[in-house]
């Protein structure tokens, strides 16, 4: 990567008016932070680009949005000294170089006045503290005074100041480093990685909200188990997610053994992360196993079980989600859906594969059924080849036979062929519990494959089911 000049990194004319409005004002101005890094890193075309001016940020901001046709919307925050203007699909962000220093106890700064190379020492990584100048005399330099050039080539994450200090100053950090290194699949220095395990429990003072941010951003990475594990030999995963670290280990009794859940997890999460870009498929691959904590038992004769894991694990979806603010609406009930019913095509795919468990699977599942299934894929993580052939043929076959089922019986969003009003007529009855019994006698036996999912021949059923009941039809 030259060190040189970058004017290219600049050529969005954007760039000349933010020049030409600092120029105006006097003051220095940099372009720093995320948009320098992808530059460097070739990484798209960053939208977000962050200003700092050695001086007021507001007026800047200003200055600028004066300047730029059709009279953008500019934000300031007064209390923070930045401003923020949208123009087109960039965001501006501004701010004043300040040198700062934090609250213990918040991760609110108190803020002071600095020079360009104060603001970046305060920064969180060398990557995120390169700076391009605006200013004419050497518009597009780069400038680098931590060296985040040569980090970015060695892949390595370190921060500008004692790590102690960064992450100290503000703990969110410490997600931030673990998230950076599973984006960029990059490693943290070991200094910092010594940091964040002893600064850890500083976790606690950071918003669930950000928490929750940087685990998704993580989450949507390609192999995610990058940041998983250095969340879990950090420490910080205890903090966030105690029911997954509670999973790890192997227990032997009597010579039996079970599989280390947690690190089976992150198996599966990896997995999912090659077959699908869906957030709440990926959590729920994350969570689908916390039932197995609190239900492990050894039995004598039959060795270890985790009984009903997948009915405790649902519940405990909810009260994970609550505890990090995570939206309680459809996402949360679709994760639990998929935790419930996550050993269901895993006990097909072990059997012979009949069409009415899959009839019932698909009943069960609804919309759902694809999903489900791509979970249960990525919970193949036996290493023993002819298992995995035999578990991935079987899946195969599954997914063959629910789309054959599907055609024929629309058991997907299933409506009741016959319906309790129809019933009632027939027989003459009023509201009563026989039309219950008829009608979920009439779905058992479709899903049986008894009957066809068909009016005639539903009819025809209730008709049966009705007079076994000592029922008459009106005459
Ligand atoms: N920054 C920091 N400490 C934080 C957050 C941000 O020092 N806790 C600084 C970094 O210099 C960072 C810049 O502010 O580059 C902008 O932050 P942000 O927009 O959150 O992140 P980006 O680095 O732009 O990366 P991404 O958009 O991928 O989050």
């Amino acid at each position: 990567m030259p060190q040189q000049n970058h004017k290219q990194a600049l050529q969005n004319p954007i760039f000349n008016i933010l020049s030409e409005a600092a120029d105006e004002l006097n003051v220095e101005s940099y372009v720093i932070g995320g948009f320098v890094r992808d530059y460097l890193l070739k990484r798209g075309n960053p939208k977000d680009i962050d200003v700092v001016a050695v001086g007021s940020g507001i007026e800047l901001a200003k200055k600028v949005a004066h300047k730029l046709s059709g009279n953008p919307k500019i934000s300031v925050f007064k209390n923070f000294g930045t401003a923020m203007i949208k123009h087109g699909d960039l965001e501006l962000e501004f701010v004043g170089a300040r040198k700062e220093s934090y609250d213990r106890n918040s991760r609110k700064p108190f803020v002071e006045d600095g020079t360009l190379q104060e603001d970046q020492e305060r920064r969180d990584f060398t990557i995120n503290a390169l700076a391009l100048s605006l200013n004419k005399s050497n518009f597009g330099e780069l400038l680098d005074p931590f060296n985040g050039v040569i980090d970015l080539e060695d892949k390595i994450i370190r921060t500008p100041l004692e790590p102690g200090i960064t992450y100290s100053d503000d703990p969110l950090r410490m997600m931030r480093a673990i998230r950076f290194a599973t984006q960029l699949d990059f490693v943290i220095e070991l200094k910092s990685l010594q940091a964040i395990t002893e600064n850890k429990e500083r976790i606690q003072i950071v918003s669930k909200e950000r928490i929750v941010d940087e685990l998704n951003k993580i989450l949507a990475c390609p192999k995610p188990s990058i940041g998983l594990s250095l969340l879990h030999k950090t420490g910080l995963l205890d903090y966030i997610l105690p029911e997954l670290t509670a999973l790890e280990g192997i227990e032997e009794i009597e010579g039996q053994r079970h599989k280390d859940n947690f690190w089976h997890t992150l198996e599966v999460v990896d997995n999912i992360a090659k077959t699908t870009e869906n957030l709440w498929l990926r959590w729920a691959a994350l969570l689908h196993d916390i039932g197995k904590a609190p239900t492990k038992k050894f039995h004598k004769k039959i060795g270890w079980t985790f009984h009903a894991h997948e009915f405790i694990g649902s519940k405990m979806v909810y009260k994970l989600f609550k505890r990090l603010r995570m939206p309680l609406n459809d996402k949360m009930k679709f994760v639990q859906k998929m935790v419930l019913m996550s050993s269901r095509p895993i006990v097909l795919a072990e059997e012979f594969v009949t069409d009415s468990a899959v009839r019932r699977l698909v009943f069960d599942a609804g919309d759902f059924v694809d999903d489900l299934m791509t979970l249960c894929e990525a919970d193949i993580t036996t290493k023993n080849p002819k298992k995995q052939k035999k578990y991935k043929n079987n899946f195969k076959m599954v997914r063959a036979k629910i789309i054959e089922v599907e055609e024929r019986d629309h058991v997907r969003n299933f409506q009741p062929p016959i319906s309790g009003e129809e019933i009632m007529n027939f027989f003459d009855l009023k509201p009563s519990k026989e039309i219950g019994i008829i009608k979920a006698a009439i779905k058992e036996a479709i899903l049986e494959g008894e009957i066809p999912n068909e009016y005639e021949a539903a009819k025809e059923f209730m008709v049966q089911k009705g007079i076994k009941l000592g029922l008459t039809p009106k005459p």
